[in-house]
């Protein structure tokens, strides 16, 4: 039996390959020939769990859209309808929401390491560029995600944020118009949101991965420590690539099956037993249908954006505010050209990379909480002002630190302790 479904898959893939000879070879570049370092620890799994819920949002994304209704009088209660009496409905949509927040949970972590160990140096500098334009659509798609439901924080979010483009002098309020194609959200902004949210930013969101993916390959994985591990070759599949490197298939594909699947488990806990998250996934307002006339007590984004907002608020002047705040993601892109360390991981610089670091994410986290807030307490609007400025001075220095910073022999090969 064995031996009949061995040949036949054969025969199928001999079928294949004489009419399309360029897969098999990709097929090897990419996984059984893409020599990965064989050090990786555990936050190079964020990359692949980023996939994994990118896959996730569309499949599920699929099955809500044949019961969502995109118009401002049916939106809420096709929603509810899809939780209530479609069949797994609320698991598909309880898979939806809970995915993207997941899915930030996953990209910042993966941000992350690749500031810990300068992912994003030479020669890489593209794959941190793709990945920044990647989160820049992965935001946008996210906004207009939250608004379809049509709760009052999909409402009252998206009256504020679009709102914002209405403090860019002379063109503002035209622009704040056009965007929303009414003076309110309204069902243009739905139709408009909807039709972003489900085809055009999807297909520019894969496209992106594709490149990143594509652009890492050519050039091959950092690890974390930081090592070229070109520079010395000969491994036991082949004489003339990386000593530390190892197929990409089975190996890693093997190991982060195990990560995935405690992943999985961890994401149906929230699921099954908290799909709001105490408010934070799914803001307790959205549960109330939109209403232009009554305001919620205090409007705030999702938790992804929370720290930007904070940024937004704590910044008495409007233009001002919303300067910062898409400064305050624009200095991202620069990173590559910002540090100036002849070597990448931390686990080779001196202690002001990792205080530097620390310090980042510290103010990340509380500017996140100071966002989420009311916004009222003017002792917590001062710690948001300080912190905005050492987010700021992290990005701004960085040229001057990562030159002072006293560092350590890079190793000539790989190391396998974490
Ligand atoms: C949909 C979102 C994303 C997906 C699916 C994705 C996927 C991946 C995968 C599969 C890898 C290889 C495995 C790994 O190193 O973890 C990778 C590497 C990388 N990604 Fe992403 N990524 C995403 C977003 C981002 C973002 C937002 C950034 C940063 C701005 C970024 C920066 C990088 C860098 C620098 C590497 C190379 C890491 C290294 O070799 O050390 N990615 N990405």
């Amino acid at each position: 039996m064995a031996s009949i479904i061995t040949r036949g898959a054969t025969s199928v893939m001999d079928w294949v390959n004489a009419r399309a000879p360029a897969l098999m070879p990709m097929y090897r570049k990419h996984m059984t020939e893409y020599y990965a370092p064989k050090n990786f620890n555990i936050w190079y799994i964020f990359g692949v769990l980023s996939l994994v819920v990118l896959v996730n949002q569309i499949v599920t994304g699929i099955f809500l859209t044949m019961h969502f209704k995109p118009s401002a009088a049916e939106a809420f209660a096709s929603v509810e309808y899809i939780m209530r009496d479609v069949e797994w409905g609320w698991l598909i949509r309880y898979m939806h929401s809970t995915g993207a927040s997941m899915f930030f949970i996953v990209v910042y972590l993966h941000m992350f390491r690749g500031l810990m160990y300068g992912s994003y140096q030479k020669p890489r500098e593209l794959v941190w560029i793709l990945g920044m334009l990647i989160y820049l659509v992965l935001m946008a798609e996210a906004f207009m995600g939250y608004v379809l439901p049509w709760g009052q924080m999909s409402f009252w979010g998206a009256k504020v944020i679009i709102s914002l483009f209405g403090a860019i002098p002379v063109i503002g309020n035209g622009l704040t118009e056009w965007i929303m194609g009414d003076y309110l959200p309204g069902d243009a902004t739905l139709n408009r949101f909807f039709a972003l949210h489900v085809i055009a930013m999807p297909l520019v969101l894969l496209l992106l991965v594709v490149l990143h993916l594509g652009a890492l390959h050519e050039v091959g994985s950092n690890n974390p420590d930081g090592v070229d591990i070109k520079k010395v070759k000969g491994n036991r599949w082949d004489a003339n690539k990386p000593a530390d490197g190892i197929p990409f298939h089975p190996y890693y594909t093997v190991k982060d099956l195990v990560f995935v699947g405690f992943f999985l488990m961890l994401s149906a806990f929230v699921i099954f037993f908290a799909p709001a998250f105490g408010g934070w996934f799914l803001e307790h307002d959205n549960f109330t249908e939109a209403n232009r006339l009554v305001t919620p007590a205090h409007i705030k984004p999702v938790w992804y954006y929370t720290p930007y907002y904070a940024m937004l608020r704590v910044i008495p002047d409007k233009l001002g505010g919303v300067i910062v705040m898409f400064s305050a993601i624009a200095v991202l892109f620069a990173v590559p050209w910002l540090d100036r360390s002849p070597v990448r991981s931390h686990r080779y610089r001196g202690w002001m990379t990792k205080v530097a670091l620390g310090v980042l994410a510290v103010c990340f986290v509380w500017l996140g909480k100071i966002g989420a807030g009311p916004g009222t307490d003017p002792v917590e609007t001062q710690i948001g002002r300080v912190l905005t400025f050492l987010y700021f001075a992290f990005f701004f220095t960085m040229p001057l630190w990562t030159k002072l910073d006293k560092t350590k022999p890079v190793p000539e090969r790989v190391t396998m302790h974490d």
